[in-house]
C-alpha cells in the first residue's frame, strides 16, 4: 500500500452524546473534572476532544520541530509546555489589565466553561504565575482556543509560544550588562544578511511607562528587538529560496496590547509578501506587580506556531496539522524544516444553508455547530448572502452560509454529508433559534 489512509468513524458522536447528557446534569467535564455550567458555558464536545492532544510533543511534527528550533535559540531559558488549558478569567484577562469591555472577553470570541473559567485564548494567560514562581527568562508553549470563522487559516485550537525576560529595574544594577549584551547582539545581527526596518518611534500613542527610567526602558526595548530579530532571521533565512541574493527584511511596527507598552508587531518580507509574525512589548508594570516582582522591568512576546509553520513549510491548510494521514506525517523529519509536498486531494462538496436569524445571531455560534457535527470535514464556511426583510414582527435578517466539506483522508458519500447537514440545521434551529428557509 502506497499510503495508509486512517479510516476513522465520525469522530464526535461519542463526545456529543456525553455532552448532551452533561447538559441535563448542569455540569461539564473537562480533563476528568466536573465543573458547574451557567449561562456563559459554550465549550463544545469537539473542542473538549482536542484538549489532551498536545500536537507539539510529537517528534517530527512540524509544530514540534518549530518549537524545538525556537527553544534552541533560547538555551538558557526555562521551557514550559505542560500548563493546563483551563484558566480563570483573571489569568486570561484581569491579571493582564484587559479592560472590562475588551471584545476578547465576549462569549462569541472565547470558550467558557462557566463565567469564571475558560480555555486560555493566549499563552500570556500564564505570565503572572510563571513570574510569580521566580522565573526571569522563560519560554512557554501551549494550545490556545478562540472561537472564529472556518477557513484554511483559522482553526479553533492553535498553538502559541510566549517568551519573556526580566531585568532589575535599577539602571545601576542592570544597565551596563544590558548595554554590553545589546552591542554584542547588534554586531551579530550586522554580520547577517538581514535588513531591519524600524518604524517604531516611542511617542504618546505607544509610550514608555511613567515610572520607568527612560534609559533602561530603551535598553530593554533594544534587547527585545535584537533578540527577536535574530530569532526571525534564524527561522526564515533557512527556509528562503537559496538562489535569492536579497537580504531578509524584517520590520518593526507600533502595536497595542493591554499588557505591554511600548508594544510592537514584527513583520517579515517573505516570498514577496509582508507577513505579520508576532506581537511583543515591554511588560506593563501592573502584570509584574500582580506577580509580586515589582522591582523588575522586562519584555514579552507571543507568536502563533501554525502561522509560522504554514509559511516555512508551505502548508496550505491549517487542518493538516491535525491529520493522521501518513502522506502528511511521514514527510517530516525531526528537527528539519522542509517544504510540504502536496498530495492529491479528495473532492469537495458544497452545501448552502439559509435561515432567518434572531438579532443576537453570531456566525461563530453557527461555525461551532458546524465544527461539532462535521469535525475536520468542514473546510470552509462562507457567508454568501444576507439581506433584511420586513416580516410580521419587523425587519429580520436572512443569511445564507455555504459550507465546503472535504476530507483530508478519504472520499465522502453524499449520504454522509446529507446526514451532517440535517443535524446542523436541527441544532441551529434549536440552539440559535434560526428559522431554516
Ligand atoms: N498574547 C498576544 C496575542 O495573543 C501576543 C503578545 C504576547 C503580545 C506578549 C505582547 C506580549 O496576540
Amino acid at each position: 500500500m502506497l499510503h495508509k489512509i486512517a479510516s476513522r468513524p465520525p469522530r464526535l458522536w461519542g463526545a456529543w452524546l456525553h455532552f448532551s447528557h452533561c447538559r441535563r446534569l448542569s455540569t461539564v467535564e473537562v480533563l476528568g473534572r466536573s465543573y458547574p455550567k451557567d449561562k456563559f458555558t459554550n465549550i463544545t464536545p469537539s473542542i473538549l476532544s482536542k484538549l489532551p492532544t498536545q500536537l507539539y510533543t510529537r517528534p517530527g511534527h512540524p509544530l514540534n520541530t518549530l518549537k524545538t528550533t525556537i527553544e534552541a535559540h533560547f538555551p538558557d531559558y526555562a521551557h514550559f509546555s505542560n500548563l493546563p488549558a483551563l484558566v480563570s478569567t483573571y489569568q486570561n484577562f484581569d491579571s493582564l489589565s484587559f479592560p472590562a469591555d475588551h471584545p476578547g472577553r465576549s462569549a462569541t470570541d472565547s470558550y467558557y466553561v462557566n463565567k469564571d473559567l475558560m480555555l486560555r485564548t493566549h499563552t500570556s494567560a500564564h505570565e503572572v504565575e510563571v513570574f510569580c514562581d521566580g522565573h526571569k527568562k522563560w519560554l512557554l508553549t501551549a494550545d490556545v482556543y478562540r472561537r472564529d470563522e472556518i477557513d484554511s487559516s483559522h482553526y479553533p485550537v492553535f498553538h502559541q509560544m510566549e517568551g519573556a525576560r526580566l531585568f532589575s529595574d535599577d539602571l545601576n544594577v542592570s544597565g551596563d550588562a544590558l548595554a554590553r549584551e545589546n552591542t554584542r547582539l547588534f554586531s551579530e545581527l550586522s554580520s547577517e544578511h538581514v535588513v531591519l526596518e524600524d518604524r517604531t518611534l516611542v511617542d504618546s500613542k505607544n509610550p514608555y511607562q511613567e515610572h520607568h527610567n527612560k534609559q533602561l526602558a530603551d535598553l530593554v526595548t533594544q534587547n527585545l528587538k535584537y533578540t527577536l530579530s535574530l530569532l526571525l532571521f534564524k527561522l526564515f533565512a533557512q527556509a528562503a529560496d537559496p538562489s535569492s541574493e536579497a537580504p531578509l527584511q524584517i520590520r518593526w511596527i507600533p502595536a497595542y496590547f493591554p499588557f505591554t507598552t511600548p508594544s510592537y508587531e514584527v513583520e517579515v518580507f517573505f516570498r514577496h509578501k509582508w507577513l505579520e509574525i508576532l506581537g511583543c512589548g515591554v511588560i506593563q508594570q501592573a502584570t509584574l506587580t500582580n506577580a509580586k516582582v515589582s522591582n523588575e522591568i522586562g519584555w514579552a512576546f507571543g507568536l502563533g506556531l501554525e502561522r509560522i509553520a504554514m509559511i516555512l513549510y508551505k502548508i496550505p491548510d491549517i487542518r493538516l496539522f491535525w491529520s493522521e494521514d501518513l502522506r502528511f506525517l511521514s514527510q517530516f523529519k525531526p528537527g528539519e524544516i522542509s517544504t510540504f509536498q502536496p498530495y492529491s486531494r479528495y473532492p469537495a462538496t458544497e452545501r448552502d444553508i439559509s435561515f432567518w436569524c434572531p438579532n443576537d445571531f453570531h456566525s461563530n455560534d453557527f461555525c461551532d455547530i458546524v465544527r461539532d457535527e462535521a469535525g475536520d470535514l468542514a473546510e470552509e464556511v462562507q457567508l454568501i448572502d444576507q439581506y433584511h426583510d420586513k416580516r410580521k414582527q419587523g425587519y429580520v435578517m436572512s443569511r445564507c452560509f455555504r459550507i465546503r466539506f472535504r476530507s483530508m483522508e478519504r472520499s465522502m458519500e453524499h449520504a454522509e454529508i446529507n446526514k451532517i447537514v440535517i443535524t446542523i440545521k436541527k441544532r441551529a434551529s434549536e440552539a440559535l433559534r434560526v428559522e431554516i428557509r
